[in-house]
């Protein structure tokens, strides 16, 4: 069995198409799907769809995009959220300074405060970094108490040297998607990680692999992420399924 760690079925460009893209998980072997959100009405969708469906678990917070959507009044519901049974995460949660949708100073702000929600809470926590390193690792030095519940990198878009500090300071799982069958170099950075804190995620209905590219994304397509994976460390596909599902069974505490 394949795990999706990371997934946005409520996207409005895939909702509709629930029943037909979680069937057809299924049928591609992926058995457990994590969705992730982006702000309260999400993380509301998040839980609901793990309410209606055996093999979703939600991801709940406030992605750096909509920081500057975060109050008190979110944080509430977000703690309230917390407590539903099948909520195993915060996330995504970071800093974005490719789009800047909200203004950087809140962004770092709201980060701060989703990682003392998260510890507080018990709940480990997924990063969102793009092309913000340098204030990611600032903040996470003078928090570096709060991470004992896990940390998660999706998407992983850094170096190889830098994925080395997470692995020392955060003793960090990291994330890849459909980036690994387009993007190079990736065998470098995947070279660098411990083979127990790899995790499979599409990121669906973005960052589709090839060769289907211009199509949405879909957990069914995990099963072309884990070849190019084995291609890229060396390992068998059979290996590259049994390691990612137990890295993300255990990051994200779920029992199957
Ligand atoms: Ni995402």
């Amino acid at each position: 069995m394949f795990i999706d760690s990371h997934a946005h079925l409520d996207d409005e460009a895939i909702a509709s198409r629930e029943d037909e893209i979680v069937s057809a998980a299924k049928e591609a072997g992926v058995g457990v799907i994590i969705n992730a959100s982006s702000d309260l009405p999400s993380s509301l969708a998040s839980v609901a769809l793990a309410e209606r469906r055996k093999e979703v678990y939600a991801v709940i917070g406030v992605h750096p995009h909509e920081a500057k959507t975060y109050s008190d009044e979110v944080e509430r519901e977000l703690v309230r959220l917390s407590k539903k049974e099948k909520v195993v995460g915060i996330g995504e949660i970071g800093l974005d300074y490719h789009y800047d949708l909200s203004p950087r100073d809140v962004q770092k702000a709201v980060l701060e405060r989703e990682i003392v929600l998260a510890d507080e809470l018990g709940l480990p926590v997924v990063f969102h970094v793009r092309e913000a390193y340098e204030d990611f690792n600032e903040i996470i030095e003078r928090n570096l108490s709060r991470f004992s519940h896990g940390a998660l990198l999706h998407c992983y878009s850094g170096s190889a040297e830098l994925a080395k500090y997470y692995s020392d300071k955060l003793d960090a799982y990291f994330s890849f998607g459909g980036v690994l069958t387009f993007a190079k170099h990736k065998d470098v950075v995947l070279r660098a990680i411990p083979k127990n804190r790899i995790l499979l995620e599409t990121d669906c209905p973005y960052m589709t692999p090839v060769p289907h590219r211009g199509e949405k994304n879909e957990p069914k397509y995990i099963p072309l992420i884990a070849e190019k994976m084995a291609e890229l460390t060396g390992l068998s596909v059979v290996e590259i399924e049994k390691v990612t599902t137990e890295n993300a069974l255990a990051f994200y505490k779920v029992r199957v």
